[in-house]
C-alpha cells in the first residue's frame, strides 16, 4: 500500500484542538500517512479576503483527501466588518469556505452514521409502560451535499428575466402583486445525475454494511418534481436490491416519529436541507455534537468532519474540555474510506470500551454546563479522553 498523503484543516477554534487530538489517535494506531497542513477559515478572510485560499484547493487538488476540524462562519454583513482594514470595501464577499469545498471538489455524498454506544449517558431513552428502554440506534444517513435549496441559486429582487421566467408558471399568479424587490427566491435544485448518485451509493453502502432498509425521506406529495426525482431514482436503484427493503418517509413525519421507533431505521436517504435536518435529529439521541460525525466523498476526493463548528467560547480553555468523539469518529470513516476497516473499527471499538467503562467522560457526557470548573466536576479534559481511547486500542 503505498504511503498516503492526508491534507489536515484544522479550521478555527476547537477544530485546531480536536485535529491535533485526530492526529495522535492515527500515530498511536500504526496509521501510516503523511500529513500536509492547509490553511482555511476565518484568519484568512480577515487577513486575506479568503476563508479558503487558493493554496489549500491546490493541495487538495493534488492529495485528494482531506481531514477537516471546524471553521467560524458568520454572516456576510458582519463577515464584511470584521476584514483587515486595508481589505475593507474592495468587494470581497464572505462564503462559507466548507460549502465551497464541497462544491468546488463535488463531494457530493455526505455520510453521516450515528450510532448508539452503549452507556453513553446522553443516549436517548423512552418511557414505557413502566418503566424505561434505550433503544439501539445504527442509522446511517447519505445526505445529498451540492444540491438542493443549498446549490446558491437564489436572489432578492430577481432581475426581470428571472421573473418572467417564472411567470411562466400557472402557481406564480399568486404572486403577481408582489414588486420584484419584495421577493426572495432561493431554488430548490434537484439532477438526476446526482439524484441517481446518492441512492446508489446508499443501496452499495446497505449491502456492503448489511442494513435491511434504505429509506428515502422527503416530501414528494408537495414538493413533487425535486422529492420525485430522488424517489423514481431509488425506485428504479432498488430493483437491483431485491434483498434490501425500500421505504419512504416525509421529513415532517419522520422528525415527528424520531423518537418512537429510531432503531427500526436502517439507511436514510436525502436532499440536502433534509438531509441536514435529519441528521442533527439523529445525532441528538446518540449524543448529539460531541459524537456527530461525517464524511463528504465525492469521485475522486473526500474529506471527513465533524459536525460541529469552532465552538468559540471552549477554544482557549486550557486545558481543553471538548469532546473529541466526533472528530475520532471522523477519522474512523476517513479509515474506511481507504480500505483500512481494521483500523476503523479499532477506533469505534476503543471509544466503546471507554464509554461502556465509564471512567473518562468528557463534561458534555456528564451533562455539566461548560467552562473551566468542569474538571474540578469529573469530567476529563479533551487530551485526557484521547489518552483514554489509545490506552483501549491496545485491548480491542
Ligand atoms: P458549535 O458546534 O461550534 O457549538 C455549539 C455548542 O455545542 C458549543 O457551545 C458546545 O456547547 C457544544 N459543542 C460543540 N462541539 C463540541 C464538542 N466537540 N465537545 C463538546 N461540546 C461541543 O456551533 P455554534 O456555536 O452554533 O457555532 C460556532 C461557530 O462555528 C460559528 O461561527 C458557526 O458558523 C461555526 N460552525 C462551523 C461548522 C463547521 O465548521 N462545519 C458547523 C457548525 C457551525
Ligand atoms: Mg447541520
Amino acid at each position: 500500500m503505498p504511503k498516503r498523503t492526508v491534507v489536515t484543516m484544522p479550521g478555527d477554534g476547537i477544530g485546531k484542538i480536536v485535529l491535533n487530538e485526530a492526529l495522535r489517535l492515527l500515530d498511536a494506531l500504526g496509521f501510516e500517512a503523511d500529513y500536509v497542513h492547509a490553511d482555511i477559515g476565518w484568519e484568512f478572510w480577515v487577513k486575506e479576503g479568503n476563508p479558503l485560499p487558493q493554496r489549500t484547493l491546490d493541495l487538495l487538488e493534488k492529495h485528494r483527501l482531506g481531514l477537516f476540524g471546524a471553521i467560524t462562519s458568520k454572516p456576510k454583513d458582519q463577515a464584511a466588518l470584521e476584514l483587515a482594514p486595508e481589505l475593507q470595501g474592495k468587494g470581497y464577499v464572505y462564503y462559507s469556505p466548507i460549502v465551497g469545498l464541497r462544491q468546488h471538489f463535488n463531494l457530493d455524498i455526505c455520510i453521516r452514521p450515528c450510532r448508539t454506544f452503549k452507556g453513553n449517558p446522553l443516549n436517548f431513552i423512552r418511557k414505557t409502560k413502566d418503566g424505561y428502554e434505550e433503544p439501539e440506534i445504527d442509522v446511517v444517513i447519505f445526505r445529498q451535499n451540492t444540491e438542493g435549496l443549498y446549490s446558491g441559486v437564489e436572489w432578492t429582487n430577481p432581475p426581470p428575466e428571472v421573473r418572467k421566467a417564472l411567470e411562466t408558471h400557472p402557481k406564480m399568479k399568486a404572486f403577481k402583486d408582489v414588486p420584484s424587490e419584495d421577493f426572495a427566491i432561493s431554488c430548490r435544485i434537484f439532477t438526476r445525475r446526482a439524484c441517481r448518485r446518492i441512492v446508489e451509493e446508499a443501496f452499495k453502502y446497505a449491502k456492503r454494511y448489511d442494513y435491511r432498509s434504505v429509506t428515502i425521506c422527503e416530501k414528494p406529495n408537495v414538493i413533487r418534481e425535486t422529492s420525485g426525482m430522488l424517489r423514481e431514482e431509488a425506485r428504479k436503484v432498488h430493483e437491483n436490491y431485491p434483498d434490501i427493503e425500500l421505504w419512504e418517509t416525509n421529513i415532517d413525519a419522520q422528525m415527528m416519529w424520531l423518537t418512537k421507533n429510531p432503531e427500526d431505521y436502517g439507511i436514510i436517504v436525502s436532499g440536502n436541507m433534509f438531509g441536514d435536518i435529519v441528521s442533527d435529529g439523529f445525532a441528538g439521541l446518540v449524543g448529539g455534537l460531541g459524537f456527530a460525525c461525517s464524511a463528504n466523498i465525492g469521485k475522486d476526493c473526500a474529506i471527513f468532519e465533524p459536525t460541529h463548528g469552532s465552538a468559540p467560547k471552549y477554544a482557549d480553555l486550557k486545558p481543553s474540555i471538548v469532546n473529541p468523539m466526533a472528530m475520532f469518529l471522523s477519522t474512523a470513516l476517513m479509515l474506511d474510506y481507504l480500505g483500512e476497516n481494521d483500523k476503523a473499527n479499532k477506533i469505534r471499538s476503543a471509544i466503546a470500551e471507554v464509554i461502556k467503562e465509564g471512567k473518562v467522560r468528557s463534561y458534555d457526557m456528564l451533562k455539566l454546563k461548560g467552562g473551566p470548573d468542569v474538571l474540578k466536576q469529573g469530567a476529563a479534559s479533551t487530551d485526557q479522553i484521547t489518552d483514554a481511547v489509545i490506552e483501549k486500542l491496545k485491548v480491542v
